[in-house]
């Protein structure tokens, strides 16, 4: 079993470079479907999300062949098949956007329901009425499987009744080659939303108002082969920031955006850690003055993002006073709690309310990633306490982060992979 093992108590220093979105890379490779030529993706994270989905392409035919660590190959016009229906598909969330590029390239598409972490419920029925919309007819088989087809995809409004990434970017996919003009409105406005229009557009597509809650899409016969660099993970540069600031430490955050991160920044600013904003990095120093309590709400883009709330509640748990966090945006997403209680914090969960007693004396216990950002507040912390934890379900992490003992042991941190086998433990690589 492999683990990472994380001995705290030291304030983070140095610089970390951030990958590319994950988020925005597992929805352009499954785009690239609906591309009539190869195309070359540029800054995509070394994650096993991107194995996962470049596999899943190549079962369907797609030559995706890796060009250097960060830059995928992907020719689309050899797939042969619109069954995406293997486990590999049902192993991650995003394996949805299949449907969507299926469709609108072929206009059929049976593919298994998604995987993915687990937060209680997590429906699509927003994709489907969305599908549904624009022509196509759609049906759940044996309970695990997506069957959806049309003769003709005809633009149409479709207005969504939640604000969903995962629709938002499926019906854009979708509406890419539809007859006329799809207007999406309650539409999510994620980075990588704006990210995937890029995109569609730079491949001959054309969408309009990504970016705001009305997205409006014209769609077009033919798709070009282009070479595109996707935007740097939000996600991933937060929990950087937030570990920074846990440890009291003082890092910069290179290949960023700063603009898609003021949400994270004015928290952080908010309990007194300085930001210092370049062109495209950040310098994050918690090394001063003493932090402040905080209260959080979740909320899709350009409020707090739910994919930083668990790295936050482990932040807060290192700062005197009571905070409240309200998860807004899903269901269940405070299982990594009892982990985190498991470490002497003093948290309790009422709803979609966490209270967080912070400034208690922490120890390290053995914990596992309930899920991948749950994953990210073991990392957080761990780095918190003086003292050695074993992080267990490490897979969860590794979904989502690239290089990350490497990274964060470039900041000082004291962590390392290990692979158990009963009393013995060995190192794996750095
Ligand atoms: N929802 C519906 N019906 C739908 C779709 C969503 O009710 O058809 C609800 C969900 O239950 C949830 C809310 O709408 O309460 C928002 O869900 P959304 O569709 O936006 O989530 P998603 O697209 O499935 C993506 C990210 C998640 C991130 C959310 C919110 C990917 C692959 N996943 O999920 O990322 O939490 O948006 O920003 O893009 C992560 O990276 O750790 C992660 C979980």
């Amino acid at each position: 079993m492999e683990k990472f093992v994380v001995t705290g108590g030291k304030p983070l220093s140095g610089e970390v470079t951030i990958s590319g979105a994950k988020n925005a890379a597992v929805a352009i490779i499954p785009a690239v479907i609906l591309c009539d030529e190869p195309c070359q993706i540029e800054n995509i994270p070394n994650i096993s999300d991107v194995s996962l989905i470049s596999r899943i392409l190549q079962q369907m035919g797609a030559n995706v062949r890796r060009i250097n660590r960060s830059s995928l190959y992907i020719d689309p016009t050899k797939i042969r098949t619109c069954n995406a229906v293997t486990d590999l598909v049902r192993g991650m969330r995003a394996s949805y956007y299949l449907l969507g590029a299926l469709l609108g390239k072929y206009g059929k598409a049976k593919v298994a329901l998604p995987g993915g972490c687990n937060f209680g419920v997590r429906p699509i029925d927003q994709h489907l009425k969305g599908f549904e919309a624009l022509g196509a007819t759609t049906q759940l088989v044996d309970g695990a499987i997506i069957e959806a087809e049309c003769d003709n995809l005809v633009g149409t409004h479709v207005y969504l009744d939640v604000v969903s990434v995962g629709a938002t970017m499926n019906i854009m996919l979708a509406a890419s080659k539809a007859k006329g003009q799809t207007i999406i409105e309650n539409a999510a406005r994620e980075p990588h939303i704006v990210d995937l229009a890029n995109f569609l557009n730079s491949m001959g597509a054309d969408v309009r108002g990504a970016g705001t809650d009305v997205i409006k899409i014209r769609g077009v016969e033919y798709l070009h082969g282009i070479t595109y660099s996707i935007i740097p993970d939000q996600i991933e540069a937060g929990t950087y920031m937030c570990a920074a600031a846990a440890t009291r430490g003082c890092i910069t955050v290179k290949n960023i955006t700063p603009k898609h991160l003021e949400s994270i920044s004015a928290k952080l600013r908010e309990m007194g850690v300085k930001i210092t904003e370049y062109d495209e990095a950040l310098k994050v120093d918690a090394s001063s003055a003493p932090l402040k309590r905080c209260n959080i709400k979740t909320m899709p883009h350009p409020g707090f993002p739910t994919d930083c709330q668990p790295q936050f509640a482990a932040l807060l748990m290192s700062v005197p006073g009571t905070s409240i966090i309200n998860e807004n945006v899903w269901d269940n997403r405070y299982q990594y709690v009892s982990e985190l209680v498991r470490m002497g914090a003093q948290i309790s969960v009422e709803g979609r309310l966490a209270i967080i007693e912070g400034g208690v004396p922490l120890t390290a216990a053995p914990v596992k990633a309930t899920d991948l950002r749950a994953g990210a507040a073991m990392i957080i912390a761990a780095l918190e306490i003086n003292g050695t934890t074993e992080i267990s379900n490490i897979q969860f992490i590794e979904r989502g982060y690239e290089d990350v003992v490497e990274k964060f042991r470039a900041l000082g941190a004291d962590i390392k992979k290990v692979y158990f086998t009963g009393d013995n433990e060995q190192e794996l690589g750095a």
